[in-house]
């Protein structure tokens, strides 16, 4: 256990491959601005945002859409994820260097951009360019053909906000084998389980992957070194929409920009993981998958065995104003966040103009 209050250094500051921002389509959730606030606040200096809006980030017109509302209206630096489809799959040419990445929808979630079967699910894979990876929502069985379509065809396959034993040693056999996959965790995951979610007022707890049992929990802290990176996967909802869940039919998703890295500082506090492979999961190695450079004038300074303080949802840049989180105590803490050499963050106050990049 940590007793001194220590200042530390993440270099390029953390960058978030998986956000939901709500512009266009449901700004009362979430937009640009209201997002990359939230972001900052949690250290991040980029963030890259999914496609399953009302009007899907899956045509090169949508995609041109977003990117212009984002310009000028973002605090730190915003990238964009391309929505997978076979309808979309013939646009992938023509967008691939202004994207990230691809993500592909194989569970039904919030948005309308399921992939079912095998055989669109095999031309999507071949029809991306090899530039950037493609990321999977895939929960349990589907986790395993997520795999199985990386080893056909060759591409990169990042799996998205893991949340199962199973998953965890799918994760493992497919590495040993050599294949060219990475995992991803969200804090939610590691912290909370479904027990957790049957106590939470206003479905704050319903998420996809769902929060699991206890045994799942413990299987990624146990075998963390083989997780690549955490990201937040913030899905903000209005706390009336969750409320939704007690007629059992609100929307999934949590908010964690503001509480993944306090959530994960505690950890490192309590002994759960090192410092360097917090800084591994959340800097260098997004960076280093998503291929995304950084310089040496941008960083993160958290604070690690803070003296302890209480989440408070209140308190929340995000406008979605909630997150399971509320009333933990945390011992960790982001201080200050520099952006190409201008400071941005002080003391955990925003002090920058909206001066993030569009990627
Ligand atoms: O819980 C979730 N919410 N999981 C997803 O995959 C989508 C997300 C959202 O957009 O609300
Ligand atoms: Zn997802
Ligand atoms: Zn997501």
């Amino acid at each position: 256990m940590q007793t001194m209050a220590e200042r530390i250094v993440i270099p390029g500051g953390a960058l978030d491959p998986h956000v939901h921002f709500r512009q266009p389509g449901a700004t009362h959730k979430e937009d640009f601005t209201t997002g990359t606030r939230a972001a900052l606040v949690g250290g991040y200096t980029a963030v890259f945002d999914m496609p399953n809006n009302p009007i899907p980030t899956m045509t090169p017109a949508a995609l041109d859409e977003k990117r212009r509302l984002a310009h000028g209206n973002i605090y730190i630096d915003v990238g964009f994820n391309y929505g997978g489809t076979l309808e979309s799959s013939q646009t992938f040419q023509l967008v691939i260097d202004r994207v990230r990445a691809l993500k592909v929808y194989m569970n039904p979630t919030t948005g309308n951009l399921l992939v079912e079967s095998d055989k669109e699910l095999e031309t999507i894979f071949s029809m991306w360019p090899k530039k950037h990876p493609i990321m999977v929502h895939a929960e349990g069985p589907t986790f395993e053909r997520a795999i199985n379509m990386a080893r056909k065809t060759g591409q990169r396959l990042h799996l998205c906000h893991m949340s199962l034993a199973s998953e965890m040693q799918m994760i493992i056999d497919a590495k040993e084998e050599g294949l060219p996959v990475t995992a991803e965790v969200s804090a939610h995951n590691l912290f909370l389980t479904e027990d957790d979610a049957k106590h939470m007022p206003h479905g704050m707890g319903m998420v996809k992957h769902p929060l699991a049992t206890e045994k799942d929990r413990q299987a990624l802290w146990d075998n963390i070194d083989a997780i690549d990176i955490i990201a937040s996967d913030h899905a903000p909802h209005t706390k009336e929409e969750k409320d939704k869940f007690e007629e059992g039919k609100g929307p999934y998703g949590v908010t964690g920009l503001e509480t993944t890295l306090p959530l994960m500082l505690t950890a490192v506090n309590a002994g759960w993981l090192s410092m360097e492979k917090l800084v591994d999961m959340i800097s260098t190695k997004p960076r280093e998958i998503f291929r995304l450079k950084s310089d040496s004038q941008t960083y993160t300074e958290v604070i690690l065995g803070d003296r302890p303080h209480v989440i408070d949802a209140k308190d929340l840049e995000t406008r979605a104003k909630q997150t399971p989180f509320d009333g933990y105590m945390v011992t960790g803490r982001v201080a200050n966040v520099d952006l190409r050499g201008v400071r941005i963050l002080r003391e955990g106050e925003i002090v920058g103009l909206p001066q993030g990049r569009v990627l």
